[in-house]
């Protein structure tokens, strides 16, 4: 069993998920690499003692993250920090040689994603991905075995987004989510977009253009002092796009939905592929519900299959049990060891995402930014 040593920078609502994966990691028994968390950086310290109680191979707290980057014990890290800390850290870390999994959106906005993707393409040798969970539902594994077997036929249309609704609260309190010097000018799409972009990417449905539709719905937030601030950032963002289809070259309507202002969604991903063979969608709503659609003549009836427990890297959980947030977490942590120990994932849909994917999201959500300032489509 290869050992991962691992330090965490940014020990908040993520590093805690990352840390809790960690100790449910015999829950995976056939990996043949686990992670070691052994050193934890942040600057707030409060947090630091929920690692340190229930981590005893901790042995590097501080709040310094160039004290953690130089500690030569840590072979990887894992870095969950707001977003404008993201292209220093990031490169910072690649620059020490830690193989790295960063939070999405990296980089604040394209520019820093091109800083980044610059200092990836300089240390060839640094294993670098960036979160995103969304395919390890059950759910989507099946719709990604579907993509490789091309069972959809020729793709007529594919909806993919990610909802939530904590928002329509006004009365909730800022949070640096809501800044733009924290989260950026894309707002809701860098929080959310990439979760979203990870299946249709993956499938090789490449944006050609986009015309997008942004909303600022609250325009200022309480500020938990008793005052009240202005709230900066996109609300919701639907994105219409021209897609293509990778391998046939043929194209099709593709939506992208990322809306913090959804009502009735707590936190919703959802894809829907619709086929001319077979058609498949599928919304965390109904966690454990796929459904698919098979034509080959005649009547056109969706089946409803309940998928149990099937991952893309084996969970002792039985089979039947339906899969859950922290579930999808802790296999995406498999995929991220299993690519930097094997050098490739088992099957494509069970790969972390790719730099090359975050480029490309980049490039779509400034495209967004500018069609939507424009009342206009923007190609490219
Ligand atoms: N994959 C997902 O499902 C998911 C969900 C939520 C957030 N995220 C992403 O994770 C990242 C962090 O989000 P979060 O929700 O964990 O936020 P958070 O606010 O809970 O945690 C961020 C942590 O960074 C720390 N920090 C800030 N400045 C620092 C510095 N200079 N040095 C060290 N630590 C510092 C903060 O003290 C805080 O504890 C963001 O990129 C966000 O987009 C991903």
């Amino acid at each position: 069993m290869r050992i991962v040593k691992f330090g965490i920078i940014g020990c908040g609502l993520m590093g805690r998920e990352f840390a809790s994966a960690v100790a449910r990691w015999c829950h995976l028994p056939e990996m043949d690499v686990k992670p070691e968390i052994v050193a934890i950086c942040d600057t707030n310290a409060k947090l630091l003692e929920w690692y340190t109680g229930n981590f005893p191979t901790i042995k590097q707290v501080t709040n310094d993250y160039k004290t953690l980057l130089a500690n030569d014990e840590v072979e990887a890290v894992y870095i969950a920090v707001p977003h404008n800390l993201h292209a220093e850290f990031y490169c910072a870390a690649i620059e020490a040689g830690k193989h790295l999994l960063g939070e999405k959106p990296f980089g604040i906005d394209k520019p820093a994603n091109d800083i980044i993707s610059d200092c990836i393409r300089k240390h060839p040798n640094v294993f670098v991905r960036c979160s995103s969970e969304s395919p390890f539902f059950p759910a989507m594994q099946k719709i990604g075995k579907l993509i490789e077997k091309q069972a959809f036929g020729q793709i007529l249309e594919v909806n993919s987004g990610f909802l939530h609704s904590s928002d329509l609260d006004f009365n909730k309190p800022i949070n640096w989510k809501r800044m733009l010097k924290f989260n950026g000018e894309y707002g809701c799409l860098g929080d959310l977009g990439m979760h979203a972009c990870h299946m249709p990417f993956r499938a090789g449905w490449i944006p050609k253009n986009v015309s997008a539709i942004l909303s600022k719905i609250v325009k200022e937030r309480p500020d938990g002092k008793g005052g009240m601030v202005p709230c900066e950032t996109w609300d919701n963002a639907t994105l219409f796009c021209l897609a293509e289809d990778d391998a046939s070259k043929q194209l099709f309507p593709m939506t992208i939905k990322t809306q913090r202002i959804a009502p009735g969604h707590k936190n919703t991903w959802y894809l829907e592929v619709l086929g001319t063979k077979t058609s498949a969608r599928w919304s965390s709503k109904q966690i454990n519900t796929l459904e698919i659609l098979e034509y080959a003549s005649g009547e056109q009836g969706w089946q409803v299959i309940d998928v149990g427990h099937e991952m893309a890297y084996k969970s002792i959980t039985g089979i039947i049990f339906e899969a859950g947030f922290s579930d999808s977490i802790l296999q995406m942590w498999a995929a991220f060891l299993y690519e930097l120990h094997h050098g490739i994932p088992p099957t494509p849909f069970a790969g972390c995402v790719m730099p090359d994917e975050v480029a490309l999201s980049h490039k779509l959500f400034t495209s967004a930014l500018e069609s939507h300032k424009k009342s206009s489509t923007v190609a490219f």
